[in-house]
């Protein structure tokens, strides 16, 4: 598995991370998410991505990997949801970091996200004060952010965080010419979420209500055709290359696509015509495709 360096936080991370949503269900069983959990380390993956508001995936993290602990970069994210706590103040980012040292059973964070929070909370600056002191005491390593388009400029200018988290895929694509470009300039470490666009090709009719709904109508609308290709393959090659990514996150709860996707990453980038393809598909239909949260 390639590994790369996280902008210059000094950390290494894998190019293919482990979204660990999926594991956060109460469906799927402890045995499985115990199994997809070190099958994704034993694939070399050494990036693991989290977040308080993930369910079960945090407890789960800390049950089954503790003791593998040096073998991974562990990220998560805060902001809400701690008890006794208002949503999104200072307080509660640094009751949050608590917490989550504790439940992830470890003494640091490698990267703590503000989870999307909006440009106001970023604009009001406690609760990236109170991210920076969890920095300086040594709690966690990065301070970054997750979210999309005019917050994350903002983020991004503010020169508080070493790295970021946003969506970026064939589907998702106005952020590179903007906020992966300037990640890139500033030596900013960067988590590329939803690489696969949700898999959106998997919905012969539109996704109603499902999270793949609006990358659905953008395919269709962009009138892509993967080539010689697999859908997947396609989509991840795309995300995974694109320079200044660090690293993406796929979220899966089956091992067959984990370890699919490990094989995909050892092909390398897209022919740079076919990328140059997807991104004229994307801009030629670009009226008002913002990034999705
Ligand atoms: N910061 C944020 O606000 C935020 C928001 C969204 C996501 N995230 C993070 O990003 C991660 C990934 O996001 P995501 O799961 O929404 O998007 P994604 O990686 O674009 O799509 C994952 C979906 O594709 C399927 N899949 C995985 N590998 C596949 C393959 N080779 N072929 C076909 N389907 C495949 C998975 O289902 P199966 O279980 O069937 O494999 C899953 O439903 C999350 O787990 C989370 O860590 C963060």
């Amino acid at each position: 598995m390639e590994q790369r360096r996280f902008g210059n936080t000094g950390l290494t991370v894998s190019a293919l991370g482990y979204g660990a949503g999926h594991i956060g269900r109460p469906e799927m069983t402890e045995q499985e998410a115990e199994q997809i959990l070190h099958t994704v380390l034993d694939l070399g993956i050494t990036l693991i991505d989290t977040a308080r508001g993930y369910g079960l995936s945090e407890e789960r993290i800390g049950r089954h990997l503790a003791h593998r602990r040096q073998e991974f970069v562990l990220s998560t994210k805060v902001g809400y949801s701690v008890e006794g706590y208002e949503d999104w103040t200072g307080p509660t980012i640094t009751a949050g970091i608590d917490r989550a040292l504790k439940t992830l059973h470890t003494d640091y964070l490698d990267i703590v996200h503000l989870h999307s929070c909006p440009l106001e909370v970023l604009q009001q600056g406690d609760v990236v004060e109170a991210l920076v002191r969890a920095e300086e005491a040594g709690k966690i390593r990065v301070a970054a952010y997750s979210g999309e388009n005019e917050a994350l400029q903002y983020a991004i200018d503010s020169g508080a965080f070493g790295s970021l988290q946003f969506s970026v895929n064939i589907c998702d694509q106005r952020v590179i010419d903007n906020g992966l470009k300037l990640a890139y300039e500033h030596e900013l470490g960067v988590i590329a979420k939803r690489p696969l666009a949700n898999a959106p090709w998997r919905f012969a009719e539109r996704p109603v209500g499902e999270y793949a709904e609006e990358y659905w109508v953008r395919l269709q609308e962009m009138g892509l055709s993967p080539g010689e290709l697999e859908w997947d393959e396609f989509a991840l090659r795309f995300t995974a290359f694109l320079p200044g990514v660090s690293t993406c996150i796929v979220g899966t709860s089956r091992i067959e696509n984990l370890k699919r996707n490990a094989e995909i990453l050892k092909k390398g980038s897209l022919p740079s015509g076919v990328v140059r393809e997807v991104r004229e598909a994307f801009a030629a239909k670009d009226w008002e495709w913002v990034g999705q949260i």
